[in-house]
């Protein structure tokens, strides 16, 4: 008998700071591993590559860029890995990724002058997400958590500006999930989500974003 190969499913965490994104991204790839499937975590940006690094160097201040241009290199950064996307998913294995073409736009578009329909340009036609899981923190819970960094837009008032770009961002397909848990409890909860998308992508196509 000869099993025909599926794909495994393109998973996106957006959502605010300090809401564990990460954290959770990587749990839930552990336990995809552990359960028999085959699952890898990525993010974006990617800042392993050439244009990784210029982001890299903009975001921890190191260098100053022009706001478009930054724009179009977060979007390259995550051009220049699909043909990696593409491989890992048509040979059956799940990606996590922490932050998407989403962030990208809500990033640049909390910038003064910025419209959203401009700054999603770039992105269109990237593998569209099969589930887009959308962390929300209430700001009473986010401020009880560790305090903001030191890097670019870490402040409130930024953050504020791009919450308010999710929410137009938001599709209706989307998983809204309330990150004021723990860790565990929100890690149970994600999985499940998770699974069923797993499940039901196996022999879907790959559809292209905002396409
Ligand atoms: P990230 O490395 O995920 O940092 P953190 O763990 O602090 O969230 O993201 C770095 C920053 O880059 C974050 O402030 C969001 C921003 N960003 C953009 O402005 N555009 C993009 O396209 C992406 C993916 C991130």
């Amino acid at each position: 008998m000869l099993h025909k190969m599926t794909r495994g499913a393109l998973i996106v965490f957006e959502g605010c700071d300090r809401c564990g994104k990460t954290t959770q991204c990587k749990k839930l790839v552990d336990a995809l591993n552990r359960d028999g499937g085959k699952a890898e975590f990525m993010r974006f940006p990617e800042r392993s590559t050439a244009i990784g690094q210029t982001i890299s160097g903009y975001l921890e201040k190191k260098s100053e860029l022009e706001d478009h241009a930054v724009h179009l290199l977060f979007s390259a950064n995550r051009w220049e890995l699909v043909p990696k996307m593409l491989r890992l998913l048509n040979s059956g294995t799940t990606l996590i990724v922490d932050r998407y073409a989403y962030s990208g736009v809500a990033f640049t578009g909390a910038k003064p002058g910025f419209d959203l329909q401009w700054c999603k340009q770039p992105d269109v036609g990237l593998p569209k997400p099969d589930q887009v899981l959308y962390l929300t923190l209430s700001p009473e819970e986010a401020s009880k958590r560790a305090a903001f960094g030191t890097e670019r837009y870490e402040n409130t008032e930024f953050q504020e500006r791009v919450a308010k770009n999710f929410e137009i961002l938001k599709e209706h397909d989307w998983k809204i999930v309330n990150a004021g848990k723990s860790i565990e409890d929100l890690h149970g909860e994600i999985k499940s989500i998770v699974t069923q998308t797993v499940e039901s992508s196996k022999d879907k196509p790959i559809l292209k974003l905002w396409s």
